[in-house]
């Protein structure tokens, strides 16, 4: 940790040194650069497709079996927004009969734009890919939720909300 410092330390004193202040100005041209590069890369045009399920992390869901138990307690992240009895909507609408649904399509809910209009269809791999970073999978989407990059926990709270009771 004390060599990192020290790395940094001079790092700044060296960019004191070297003068001109050109240091500044450089970083625009590549930043634009890399902005181009990515815009042109399709991979980073936007969110996955509906029917696309690849993960960040590379783990197929596929891969894993979901534990109902650990699933019970890791879906506690969920629960201030969401229950899983029907028809209880809270912050987030009910999970209950999730999987095989239509996004948006819990009666009374009021969903944003972004998730009724996704096209998904909340198949396991979908909620799998969706909950690694559900911003990524629906941007816009109103659910304010990080993500959970454990894979495992994904499976098993995937596991649960087949089988709540
Ligand atoms: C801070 C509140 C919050 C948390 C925590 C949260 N959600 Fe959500 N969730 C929402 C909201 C709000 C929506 C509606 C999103 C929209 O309309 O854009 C939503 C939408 C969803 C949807 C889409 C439902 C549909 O009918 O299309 C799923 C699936 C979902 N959440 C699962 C989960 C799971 C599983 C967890 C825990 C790992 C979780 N959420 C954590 C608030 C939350």
């Amino acid at each position: 940790m004390k060599s990192v410092t020290a790395i940094v330390a001079l790092a700044v004193l060296t960019a004191g040194c070297s003068g001109d202040g050109s240091e500044f100005t450089e970083p625009a041209p590549s930043a634009a650069a890399a902005a181009t590069a990515e815009a042109a890369a399709p991979v980073n045009s936007g969110p996955p497709a509906a029917d696309d399920i690849t993960t960040l992390d590379g783990v197929a869901y596929a891969s894993l079996t979901g534990d109902v138990a650990s699933g019970k307690s890791a879906f506690m992240q969920c629960r201030t927004c969401h229950v899983v009895d029907p028809g209880m909507n809270r912050i987030g609408p009910s999970l209950a009969n999730i999987i095989g649904r239509e996004a948006g399509s819990v009666a009374g809910f009021k969903y944003s734009e972004a998730n009724a209009n996704s096209g998904i269809i909340w198949t396991d791999e979908k909620l799998f890919q969706f909950l690694e970073k559900p911003q990524r999978v629906i941007p816009k989407t109103k659910m304010i939720f990080a993500g959970m990059p454990d894979a495992q926990k994904r499976a098993d709270v995937i596991a649960y909300l087949k089988n709540p009771n």
